[in-house]
């Protein structure tokens, strides 16, 4: 049975018309309940493969795998019945070849239902966006800071920070934005740097770790939830979860230990039978 469900409220064409017109609002979600809650408040979900970090606690995002991204992808979709939702592609899903990335980019849309995808690079994935945007596969881009090149830059460090830095992100973004990509994540990079990306493209600049000159914001969502303890100086925790979660366990350790739990409420009755 196909995956593909009817088009949600946000599509692709509406969150690009949105530059100059008000900010879009993005988050992650990998699962069906969290994409519930989330969807009325959001414009975009983006299934990023930071989902195996997050919730598969790997070190890095390259062991994540394309069936990885349709599983989660999947069930964010069920769970969105407004949002535009974005599923990322994996590390070495779309790099080698403009056809090996339609062939997977296709086959997270078919066997998801999602209405587009991300993949991450500049000038060397241009080919590659026109191609998959010719062919009705909408894509956003992502720049600066890009966390499966982290082999290559040393780490997860702010990029561009020093003005003669700059030229070689504006021309990703540029050329991201001549490719046809709906919309450009820019990460870890410093304010001025995201103000000229933002002005000088046409697409929406979706920042994270950008500052707020971009067109939208996205967080991972478990990150502004406060489900770790160590996060990025960029993201603003609205929550505290972890400790939420640390104090239930704790209250249901100590009930079930001490036989408070389950109380009468919690057991089935038997049921007399009438004669
Ligand atoms: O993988 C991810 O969650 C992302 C966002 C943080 C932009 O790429």
């Amino acid at each position: 049975m196909s995956a593909i469900k009817k088009v949600k409220h946000m599509t692709a064409p509406k969150i690009r018309a949105l530059k100059g017109e008000r900010p879009v609002v993005c988050l992650t979600a990998y699962t069906t309940p969290v994409a519930q809650i989330l969807d009325p408040h959001v414009d975009l979900l983006l299934v990023g493969d930071s989902v195996g970090m997050v919730l598969h606690g790997l070190e890095s995002t390259l062991a994540v795998t394309l069936e990885m991204m349709i599983m989660h992808g999947a069930a964010v979709v069920r769970g969105a019945d407004h949002a535009c939702v974005i599923i990322d592609m994996p590390f070495a899903s779309y790099q080698e070849s403009p056809e090996q990335a339609y062939r997977n980019a296709a086959r997270l849309m078919q066997e998801t239902g999602c209405a587009g995808v991300k993949l991450e690079g500049g000038v060397e994935m241009a080919e590659t966006i026109h191609f998959l945007t010719a062919r009705g596969i909408p894509v956003m881009g992502h720049v600066g800071l890009t966390p499966q090149s982290f082999n290559s830059f040393g780490g997860y460090g702010a990029r561009g920070r020093r003005q003669e830095q700059w030229n070689p992100i504006i021309e990703d973004a540029l050329a991201v934005n001549e490719a046809g990509a709906f919309a450009l994540v820019v990460e870890g990079v410093a304010e001025p740097l995201a103000q000229e990306i933002t002005t000088k493209v046409e697409t929406v600049t979706i920042g994270i770790g950008a500052s707020p000159v971009c067109d939208g914001q996205i967080l991972v969502t478990e990150d502004m939830l406060g489900l770790f303890d160590r996060v990025p100086s960029f993201v603003k925790q609205y929550a505290n979860i972890s400790a939420d979660i640390d104090a239930a366990a704790k209250e249901y350790s100590a009930e079930v230990r001490a036989r408070t739990f389950p109380a009468a409420e919690h057991c089935y009755k038997m049921r007399i039978e009438e004669k």
